[in-house]
């Protein structure tokens, strides 16, 4: 993989462009020129150039051709431009668990294989091989933005926030909050989850302030206690403090297993509910994700939709742990912001196209049980899911998500072309990523990973091939 750094004044991207700006909405712009500028920002966007010299003549007269950098993919009708993915959960030290979780449900899964491993990012070689390999290969799927946990380390985290920081993937970077019921092994006092807490968001708030690039904020802080039992009341409430006072992301889990939630009401007795606790501790906010929740009772559903939080769906997870169905077409018609997560490793993928594959053919599985037609998932829904609806539920909807002028031209380069045999939902293949960064073009050569047929009836029907 090759990756090549080329300082850029102007780019046009020309050919096909292929975005989901509503839900089940998929819009097609055959021969489009997509002009970014040198900040990485979406000038203009035009739609059936008949040629790429129009761009210049007829458009945008005041470009200098000889200047401008063209990526033009218009002779090729297997590929196209689609944004890149946005996870909005996955756990970047569980990627050696990745497939192994037996038949553990969530709470031993938690003893058995995730507390132990965590544990060892202590060791900062180890943390820093297996969260390269992690950022490589969440890049090499098409993950352009990631919300990632790390583990209670400090200094493991803050290498973690320096790796996406360098290979250009934008990212909310979480220490993960974890004081009470927890094992001796991986745990902290309320007074080092404090320290530490601050320690890492200030890391994270002067990287890249040593670059002379033009480079906006592409990580943030989040604020991440693991799950309401790992986190005593005082470190809840220390956190909800914290947030309100520097505006800050959030992210945890909720109401992912009948087991959690029932220890989740003994150990929080006087809450309404599992995401009250979180409502309780200031905890909630346009800037929260809280990850599963396939056990939310319409209280709930009401508290997440007062305080503009959303959800993210982690369905391979769900399968692989036996968490059960979330349901997502109830979430949405409430009113709740909805986005993809891998959870990996209770999911075994780091892939977010594998979640959106899962993600429909799960409702499928819920919509045998529910009996209603429309819990099922189309295509579209979840390829929204996995754009958008990410970054909406990150808050960074006027900056990722589809290609709207402003945005950012954060990119996969998909192509089409079945080189294989298996049959699949989406025929699309591991692409290229393409993000300009502080006047930079990024690139790093996708490798095949995805074989595939003539399937993705959505993508055919509206004329790619
Ligand atoms: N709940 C608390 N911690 C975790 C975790 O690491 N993964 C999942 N899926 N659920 C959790
Ligand atoms: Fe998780």
């Amino acid at each position: 993989n090759s990756k090549a750094l080329v300082k850029l004044v102007t780019t046009v991207y020309y050919g096909t462009i292929v975005h989901t700006p509503a839900l089940n909405q998929l819009q097609v712009f055959p021969n489009c020129a997509v002009v970014v500028g040198s900040s990485g920002s979406i000038i203009n966007l035009i739609p059936n150039c008949s040629s790429i010299s129009d761009v210049f003549t007829k458009y945008n007269p005041e470009l200098d051709q000889k200047s401008t950098k063209i990526v033009d993919i218009s002779g090729n009708p297997y590929q196209f431009f689609f944004p890149g993915f946005v996870d909005t959960h996955i756990h970047a030290p569980q990627f050696p668990n990745a497939g192994i979780f037996g038949n553990s449900t969530l709470l031993d899964w938690l003893d058995t294989y995730t507390f132990p491993l965590e544990a060892s990012f202590e060791n900062l070689h180890k943390a820093n091989k297996i969260y390269s390999r992690v950022v490589h290969q969440t890049l090499q799927n098409g993950t352009t933005t990631a919300s990632y946990f790390a583990t209670i380390h400090p200094e493991a985290t803050k290498l973690l926030s320096n790796i996406c920081f360098k290979n250009g993937q934008r990212a909310l970077i979480g220490r993960v909050c974890m004081d009470d019921n927890s094992p001796d092994f991986y745990s902290e006092s309320h007074e080092d989850m404090k320290t530490n807490t601050v320690d890492v968001c200030n890391h994270i708030k002067q990287l890249g302030a040593t670059t002379d690039q033009e480079c906006d904020a592409i990580i943030l802080p989040t604020l991440t206690p693991r799950f309401a039992p790992s986190c005593t009341a005082k470190t809840l409430a220390w956190l909800g403090d914290f947030r309100e006072e520097k505006k800050l992301h959030v992210q945890s889990h909720v109401s992912e297993n009948i087991d959690e939630i029932k220890l989740v009401s003994s150990l929080f007795p006087d809450a309404s509910c599992y995401t009250g606790v979180y409502e309780d501790y200031n905890l909630l906010g346009a800037k929260t994700v809280l990850a599963h929740g396939v056990h939310l009772t319409p209280l709930e559903i009401s508290i997440l939709h007062k305080n503009q939080s959303g959800i993210s769906h982690c369905p391979i997870s769900n399968s692989s742990l036996t968490s059960g169905e979330t349901r997502v077409r109830q979430l949405l018609n409430s009113g709740i912001k909805v986005s993809l997560g891998t959870d990996m490793s209770g999911g075994f993928s780091p892939s977010i196209l594998s979640s959106a594959r899962q993600a429909h053919l799960v409702s499928r599985h819920l919509a045998m049980k529910t009996k209603k037609e429309e819990d099922k998932l189309s295509v579209n829904d979840v390829l929204y899911l996995a754009t958008k609806g990410g970054a909406q539920c990150l808050d960074m909807e006027s900056t990722i998500g589809d290609f709207g002028k402003g945005k950012k031209w954060e990119c996969q380069l998909v192509d089409l072309k079945s080189t294989g045999s298996q049959i699949d939902i989406f025929d699309w293949q591991l692409p290229d990523y393409l993000i300009q960064r502080g006047g930079y073009h990024l690139k790093i050569a996708g490798r095949e990973l995805l074989n595939s047929d003539d399937y993705f009836q959505d993508f055919h029907g509206v004329g790619l091939s």
